[in-house]
């Protein structure tokens, strides 16, 4: 009997166990520790806000670009950073194109997952998820969560694999109507140095550094884009992957330093699985 006993207690123990409720009160004590470990943060990015506005206007409140200083050269050879600036031309950001992944493509995901399982933030993200039942203990448990959520295609609104959580958090994509996504710091700083984005002003400003934005993309409108500049790329995918595994489809409230934030996620199921349609901050 004992052993039986035992072996029964021990497979109990090394499966994902039922998926813990995650409290507010966790969720920003894992948000403030993943921020103040961020070691790779940009923290010398400096914005310029410039005019106030709203979703609907037609005018450019803001004659100058957003970001006014980025010391470039020192955070984009980052290891992290390097590595998605390589995933950032592999998209084609019109909703309806078909998505084609080539090996080389796909490698750079593979260097992309490797270099942030090195960093304290995804480690201290994975060690929560897998405590609380979302995912398994290995890494490898994790990455294959991580590709599924982040880097599987999917159909974005017709039968066509032109869409995943990365191109339309991190690239941003386009449709007939104007900008969708479109959700990350470093994509906006390198598409308004290149001439591809023209910034039109804020429609809210709060801490810690969390800007709604109005901006136009390759001619097209982008009512309310909103990011937290200055993050890491592995600050935003734990980020949202924490709030999409716990929260998906909801609310993810928590506190960073004192100060409240709202992230929201919205799930994409397709082909029988689950991936990341958007996420943003509110
Ligand atoms: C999250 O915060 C927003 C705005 O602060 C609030 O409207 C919403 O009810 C909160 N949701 C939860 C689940 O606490």
């Amino acid at each position: 009997m004992l052993p039986n006993l035992l072996s029964g207690f021990l497979v109990c123990f090394c499966a994902i166990g039922a998926q813990g409720a995650v409290t507010a009160g966790q969720l920003s004590d894992l948000m403030t520790s993943l921020w103040h470990s961020d070691v790779n943060a940009a923290t010398s990015v400096r914005v310029q806000l410039q005019g106030h506005t709203y979703t609907g206007s037609t005018s450019d409140r803001a004659t100058s670009p957003l970001f006014s200083y980025v010391n470039d050269q020192y955070y984009f050879s980052r290891p992290t950073y390097a590595a998605l600036l390589s995933l950032l031309d592999n998209y084609n950001h019109a909703v309806g194109s078909a998505e084609h992944t080539s090996a080389q493509e796909s490698q750079e995901v593979t260097s992309f997952l490797d270099e942030i399982s090195k960093t304290t933030v995804m480690q201290k993200a994975h060690d929560f998820l897998s405590q609380h039942g979302y995912v398994g203990p290995t890494w490898s448990d994790f990455e294959t969560t991580l590709r599924q959520i982040w880097f599987a295609t999917y159909p974005r609104h017709g039968g066509t694999y032109d869409s995943s959580g990365f191109e339309h958090v991190f690239v941003g994509e386009t449709d007939s109507k104007g900008v969708v996504g479109f959700h990350n710091w470093i994509q906006f700083h390198l598409q308004e140095q290149k001439g591809n984005l023209d910034y039109l002003g804020y429609i809210f400003s709060k801490a810690p550094n969390t800007l709604g934005v109005h901006f136009m993309w390759l001619h097209k409108t982008k009512a309310l884009g909103s990011f937290i500049y200055g993050t890491s790329p592995e600050f935003d995918i734990a980020m949202f992957t924490v709030c999409y595994l716990t929260h998906k489809n909801q609310h993810c409230n928590f506190s960073v330093d004192g100060h409240n934030m709202e992230v929201l996620t919205y799930e994409m199921t397709h082909g029988g699985g689950g991936h990341l349609g958007t996420g943003y901050v509110n």
